[in-house]
């Protein structure tokens, strides 16, 4: 696990949860908004991914719960920040095991004291200094993982859209793939993450929902930037 950033755990006000959907845009925000707070990030797809990564690794079909189930238990024994740099947890194919492994209950409970552990005590930033926060994005952080943060963002966009920019993405990186079948993915991997029994993904209640479908990155950073200040007394000390 990492080494807390003090002794004193942070308590819940110190915490900001971004969920949505996939290419909406959610992990950017989240990167910049810690940058721009001094908050540690935790990207908690990462941590499915390397789940599923394994399973991939050494052959196991995503049937396997037991062996997924295994593979989260150790990820929340010997995780490091190092793990989420791996660039082969980025393949679609990982991201469509992710999607049915991360079904799983038994992988779930494991991967969730992990990140509260995060939440609550955050490594320190890059710089050496202590993190004045964390920031968590994925599916169900909001309504599972902290409910009681004060800000919850539900970072959300068109699926045309996203199918877009994911798109754009892969071309960019030469990996081939045509905009049809990443639409389909997407759709795909949109009815898994909000279908599934064990924390679907959804917003919280009290989640300020940001369609990103016609903004800019720098108009969303904005406008999460003016709800940490009006809703969160983060500001305030910074
Ligand atoms: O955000 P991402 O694309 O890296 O997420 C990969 C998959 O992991 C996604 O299909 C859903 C799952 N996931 C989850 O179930 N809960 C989270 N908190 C984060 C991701």
């Amino acid at each position: 696990m990492t080494k807390p950033s003090s002794a004193s755990a942070l308590s819940a006000s110190q915490i900001i949860t971004v969920d949505g959907t996939a290419a909406s845009g959610k992990g950017t925000l989240a990167r910049r908004l810690a940058q721009e707070l001094g908050f540690a990030y935790l990207d908690t797809g990462a941590l499915y991914r390397l789940v599923a990564l394994r399973m991939i690794q050494e052959n196991h079909p995503a049937s396997d719960e037991q062996a997924a189930a295994g593979f989260a238990r150790d990820l929340a024994r010997s995780f490091t920040l190092e793990d989420m740099e791996n660039p082969a947890i980025r393949t679609d194919e990982v991201g469509q095991m992710t999607s049915k492994t991360s079904l799983y209950p038994s992988v779930r409970s494991e991967i969730i004291d992990l990140q509260r552990n995060y939440a609550k005590n955050p490594p320190p930033l890059p710089t050496g200094a202590p993190a004045r926060g964390a920031i968590l994005d994925g599916r169900d952080i909001g309504t599972v993982v902290c409910p009681g943060a004060p800000l919850k963002l539900f970072v959300t966009a068109k699926t045309e859209i996203r199918a877009e920019r994911r798109h754009k993405e892969l071309q960019s990186k030469g990996i081939p793939a045509t905009y049809e079948a990443v639409l389909a993915e997407m759709r795909e991997r949109d009815a898994r993450d909000a279908g599934r029994e064990t924390s679907p993904m959804k917003p919280a209640a009290d989640a300020v929902i940001l369609d990103t479908s016609q903004m800019t990155i720098q108009q969303v950073l904005e406008t999460a930037m003016a709800l940490v200040k009006s809703r969160t007394g983060f500001l305030a000390t910074h």
